[in-house]
């Protein structure tokens, strides 16, 4: 016995040195990572260090070689066509002076571009533009600082959707002794789209609730990624204070009370960076065509970072407005979650999963009982009549623990 025992001991003192050398390792690993990402410590050695960069075949790619020439002083040097005669010369731009005007160049760029959906041809064209005017704004939502923003993310004609979140999960004012705010996220719906006239309905809502936020721009899929950087926008401008925001979808029902227990129980040191949410690693494009997400080779090549699924996230103001910031050296991505991520990996942060955020559903048997709600955050997807169903038994929790 004695001999096995210390058999274990030894293989425990083993594996406690490998551990130890792993962490040094890792810790060396993140210094490198780090003195490469802060421009005040970076050496460029003057021999090639890197692989000799080529141009991407593909277009998204492309144009981030673009922007990481411009903004990024590390890469600035590896792109540049001085050290790298296959690169372009990037400053010299032919495209459209003005942004938002359609680039035909993109029909030429792209082998296959002519067998493209048209949807995604259309998000090619006017990849470059990040200027809509705004149509409703709400500039004063903030002037009281709120402890948590709810945004969340609608289309014009999703009326009921939006006040049965106003009469459970999203009813503002002061929840669980903190501020809680509301926002609805809203494009253009437009005639190209089949879409009735709503627009007089829509002020009527906006007039009595002043909620809603809507930009002039045509409301799509793609799109939804220009929804989340107009949204950053405003944020920067008319709500910086905000201490943490959740942005999610109009058919998601989240337990606000558990949210607000969740952030007041958190360590200040985890505070600045948090971004939680139903995390998804290891995905990578979808190449069929019919798929929601399809995404051709001739457009992005590469694994995708880890994201939050963009049903529902959890992340805090100061974050969001760094998240903002790198946002202008991101070039848009037609799925919007997917884009968050590459704007969290910009910034050398990874999301974390919580295990409270259920975009994929809970398990039948247990959607109508009421204790289960109790420990969700988040769940995904519900009806205006489920949350209003749901909501009382939050509250009843609430009363009772
Ligand atoms: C490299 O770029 C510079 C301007 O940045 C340009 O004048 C020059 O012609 C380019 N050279 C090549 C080989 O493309
Ligand atoms: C920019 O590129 C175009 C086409 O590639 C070329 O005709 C033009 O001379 C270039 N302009 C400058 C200033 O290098
Ligand atoms: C409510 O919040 C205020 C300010 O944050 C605090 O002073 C007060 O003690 C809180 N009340 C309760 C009941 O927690
Ligand atoms: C996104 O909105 C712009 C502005 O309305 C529009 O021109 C473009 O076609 C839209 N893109 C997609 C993919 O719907
Ligand atoms: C945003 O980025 C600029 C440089 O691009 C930097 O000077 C500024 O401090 C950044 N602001 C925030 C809030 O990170």
């Amino acid at each position: 016995m004695s001999l096995a025992c210390r058999r274990a001991g030894m293989i425990c003192l083993m594996m406690m040195l490998n551990f130890f050398c792993i962490c040094i390792l890792m810790g060396l690993s993140w210094n490198f990572g780090r003195s490469r990402s802060s421009p005040q410590k970076t050496i460029v050695p003057s021999e090639r260090f890197w692989p000799q960069l080529v141009l991407s075949e593909s277009f998204w790619n492309r144009e981030q070689q673009r922007l990481d020439f411009i903004y990024n002083p590390v890469y600035s040097s590896v792109l540049s066509n001085s050290s790298n005669p296959g690169l372009p010369d990037w400053l010299n731009d032919t495209g459209p002076a003005n942004l938002c005007e359609p680039d035909h160049r993109v029909a030429m760029q792209i082998l296959d571009y002519n067998t493209l959906p048209k949807r995604f041809q259309d998000f090619l064209l006017h990849m470059r533009c990040r200027t809509y005017p705004m149509l409703i704004n709400q500039p004063h939502m903030c002037d009281e600082k709120p402890f948590l923003l709810l945004a969340v993310k609608s289309l014009v004609p999703h009326f009921d959707r939006r006040q049965a979140i106003r009469d459970s999960w999203g009813r503002a004012g002061v929840v669980a002794n903190r501020t809680v705010v509301t926002v609805f996220l809203l494009g253009n719906t437009e005639p190209i789209d089949h879409f009735p006239d709503l627009l007089w309905l829509l002020d009527h809502e906006a007039n009595r609730h002043r909620d809603l936020l809507q930009w002039n721009y045509r409301d799509t899929f793609y799109n939804l990624t220009l929804k989340e950087v107009l949204f950053q926008e405003w944020l920067s401008q008319h709500c910086p204070q905000v201490q943490f925001i959740l942005k999610g979808d109009d058919d998601v029902f989240v337990n606000t009370p558990r949210i607000i227990d969740f952030l007041e129980d958190l360590p200040e040191v985890k505070a600045g960076d948090l971004f939680i949410g139903d995390v998804i690693s290891n995905a990578s494009p979808h190449r069929d065509p019919k798929l929601k997400y399809f995404i051709p080779e001739s457009v992005f090549v590469g694994p995708y970072p880890p994201y939050a699924g963009g049903g529902g996230y959890l992340y805090s103001g100061d974050l969001a407005l760094r998240l903002y910031n790198i946002s202008q050296q991101v070039v848009l991505y037609p799925i919007d979650d997917v884009y968050t991520g590459m704007c969290l990996k910009k910034l050398g942060l990874v999301p974390e999963k919580h295990s409270g955020f259920k975009t994929f559903d809970i398990e039948e048997k247990y959607r109508n009982s009421l204790c289960i709600y109790r420990n969700l955050m988040l769940v995904h997807s519900r009806t205006p009549q489920d949350m209003l169903m749901i909501w009382p038994w939050i509250l009843l929790q609430l009363l009772l623990y």
